[in-house]
């Protein structure tokens, strides 16, 4: 008997988290694992790049989603993904991270009750295997349980409804963990398997170490850093993104720096007209995003990282890099306590590149089951529920 499991995907950090989940049920002869785009990422470079650098096939089913206000993309995701579980009735959906999408899918999936479907088939009923006993596929969100208790951001928001919903929380680290118990979630839903995205990271190791996209653009190893920011909070609001750009420039006097620019920030550069104080900085080298493969490979050879996203904080964490997170909060707490991760307010920032150039590193230390290996745990789980 084969179990049809859904891997929702949706944005950016999504797809080197269902990666290696679906490389490792597609090796099960008890699991058909089926890759479900919602479209909230659509260009190419924010999205197809990926499924050819991480080896995964073009989306069985795509929602074409695209972009909206919150409530707007939600709601789509939710009307679409809705129809395609009635049409295709999964054993579990897994959804990861905190991006719209993932809580739009939980909610579309737990609401749903296969029983009252009138075109219901009993012989193919989805509560086979079902442990929970469900009348409704399972779900599972890995990277459950964090929380950066604030809830300005769109993404806690995300978090903590996907959280208050799925039927199992896969965690990445303890302090999830504890939040979850916090919130009054069940131990029995709760279970730590680490953070997926080292397990894609290990699988193209070699791929990264043996490219040279720092060359390209005229960068020497160890010799320049890297910029991401896309956050609302950084680079929605001018007069912050007018410091920030001011912040850049003079940073790039100490050491050259690459900034592959998110779309929303490019947007807002563009359009208050600071993209031209960038591009004007012989220092600063302004790239498109960059695909999994070329932004790792500019990630394992920098000195220090300069961002808001999450996915960088463990990234450079696992690697022994220095970051610089330009948030007020993580939700993330483990790469600062364990890792290389330092938040920064937009006053702090030069203060910080000075302490990473003076060399005053922490040194690393991995988190426990950041391995390599946390898609075999989850795939041991997804058998203890759906195939035993
Ligand atoms: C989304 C996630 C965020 C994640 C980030 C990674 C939410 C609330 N936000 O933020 O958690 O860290 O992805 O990148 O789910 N756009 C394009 N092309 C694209 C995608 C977006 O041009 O392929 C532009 C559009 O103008 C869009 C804007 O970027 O309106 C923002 O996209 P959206 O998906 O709403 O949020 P992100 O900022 O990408």
């Amino acid at each position: 008997m084969t179990y049809t499991i859904h891997l929702i995907a949706a944005a950016r950090p999504n797809f080197m988290k269902i990666a290696p989940l679906y490389h490792a049920l597609k090796k099960e002869d008890w699991a058909e694992p089926v890759i479900i785009h919602t479209g909230q990422h659509y260009d190419v470079n924010m999205s197809d790049a990926f499924f050819s650098d991480l080896h995964i096939p073009y989306p069985a089913i795509h929602l074409g989603v695209g972009s909206g206000t919150h409530a707007d993309q939600a709601g789509h995701v939710m009307m679409a993904y809705e129809k395609i579980l009635m049409d295709k009735r999964p054993d579990m959906v897994v959804v990861v991270g905190d991006v719209n999408s993932t809580m739009a899918c939980t909610i579309a999936a737990t609401k749903l009750t296969y029983d009252s479907l009138s075109t219901w088939d009993s012989g193919n009923t989805v509560t086979r295997g079902n442990t929970l006993n469900l009348r409704r596929p399972m779900v599972a969100h890995l990277e459950a349980g964090l929380r950066s208790f604030d809830r300005t951001m769109p993404e806690e928001i995300n978090r903590l409804v996907t959280d208050v919903l799925a039927d199992i929380l896969w965690t990445p680290s303890p302090d999830a963990d504890e939040n979850l118990l916090r919130e009054g979630i069940s131990p029995n839903k709760i279970i730590r398997v680490g953070n997926i995205m080292i397990d894609s990271m290990e699988m193209l190791r070699d791929k990264i170490e043996h490219k040279t996209v720092y060359k390209e653009i005229g960068l020497e190893p160890g010799k320049y850093g890297v910029v991401t920011l896309h956050r609302p909070s950084n680079v929605d609001n001018s007069d912050t993104l007018v410091t920030i750009c001011e912040i850049l420039n003079k940073i790039a006097q100490k050491i050259k720096l690459v900034f592959p620019i998110h779309p929303r920030t490019r947007k807002n550069l563009e359009k208050t007209g600071l993209i031209n104080t960038l591009e004007n900085n012989g220092n600063l080298v302004l790239v498109e995003p960059q695909s999994y493969i070329r932004f790792m490979n500019l990630i394992f050879n920098c000195l220090l990282a300069i961002t808001d996203s999450g996915g960088i904080q463990e990234e450079t964490t696992y690697l022994g890099i220095p970051c610089i997170t330009i948030r007020p909060n993580t939700e993330r707490p483990i790469t600062i306590t364990n890792g290389t991760n330092r938040l920064s307010t937009l006053g702090e920032i030069e203060k910080r590149v000075e302490e990473v150039l003076s060399n005053k590193i922490r040194p690393k230390v991995i988190p426990e089951l950041w391995d390599g290996n946390t898609a075999a745990r989850v795939v041991e789980s997804i058998k203890g529920l759906l195939a035993n």
